[in-house]
């Protein structure tokens, strides 16, 4: 695992995205695994930028949603592939038939979960997955005490994911209490993972997924498994990490990163 720490938000999601787009560039038909919330928004809007102003070219990319919420439709507004749609779909060249999310809708929710693996492993599985942290350590909406070898299924969601996401629909009350979402398990097959980490209410958890022990008390920590991580991180979300220091002197000195430094 690397932790990057960028002075703030902003330079954190060009960074982020300058490493997706740079990936892309690499391998045209990469298959990249994708998430939603508010940290994304400013992620997704600088990719669209990079395509019109860079050429930045998704034409031949596939994309797999870790989650969405079951009994949302597509058209509705809350619905997670409404939002892919609205902030990176609609704004680059992706092929929407190359872009996947679980069915929220889907008639048999307890096979949805199987179908979803099985289009991810015949698309070759996952080179590159994007990811944000909730409030209770989840990625994707793999709530405390997910599995970590936890496939694609259905979950219920805490009080605290309630908290930080019903603001986002016109009546909290319509936000639902359960969603589909990769497993922990199926996040660690990618082959390599980004996770963007802004704002000081992520500080204690991004120090206990990153510093603490692997628990699946706190999904993010499972992390710390995988063997190709990178963690981006403003000053705010990472002002209670103890090794600070070590993670910048990494960033100024492996080759690696020196494209990126300057940015
Ligand atoms: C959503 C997802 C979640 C979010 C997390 C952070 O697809 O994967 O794990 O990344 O809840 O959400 P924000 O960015 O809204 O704080």
């Amino acid at each position: 695992m690397e932790v990057i720490i960028r002075p703030d938000a902003r330079s954190a999601v060009k960074l982020t995205a300058r490493i997706i787009a740079d990936d892309l560039k690499k391998k045209p038909d990469m298959v990249f695994g994708l998430a939603t919330g508010r940290t994304m928004e400013a992620v997704y809007a600088e990719l669209a930028r990079l395509h019109k102003e860079c050429g930045v070219d998704f034409s031949l990319a596939k994309s797999f949603n870790l989650d969405e919420y079951i009994g949302l439709a597509p058209e509705n507004k809350n619905s997670y592939r409404y939002y892919m749609n609205y902030h990176l779909f609609n704004n680059v060249n992706i092929d929407l038939r190359n872009t996947h999310l679980p069915d929220g809708i889907a008639e048999d929710l307890d096979a949805e979960g199987p179908r979803y693996e099985q289009v991810i492993a015949d698309a070759g599985g996952i080179d590159l997955q994007l990811l944000g942290i909730g409030c209770d350590g989840h990625i994707g909406f793999n709530e405390p005490l997910s599995s970590l070898a936890s496939r694609t299924r259905q979950k219920a969601l805490t009080p605290e994911t309630y908290e930080q996401n019903s603001p986002l629909f016109d009546n909290p009350q319509d936000m639902p209490k359960r969603a589909f979402t990769m497993g922990v398990g199926t996040i660690l097959d990618a082959k390599r993972i980004v996770m963007l980490v802004t704002g000081p209410e992520k500080a204690e958890i991004l120090a206990k997924a990153v510093e603490g022990p692997v628990t699946s008390m706190i999904s993010a920590s499972a992390l710390q498994l995988h063997p190709r991580v990178v963690i981006i991180a403003d000053e705010d979300a990472a002002v209670k990490l103890e090794g600070k220091n070590y993670y910048r002197w990494i960033f100024q000195n492996e080759p690696e990163w020196e494209p990126y430094r300057s940015m």
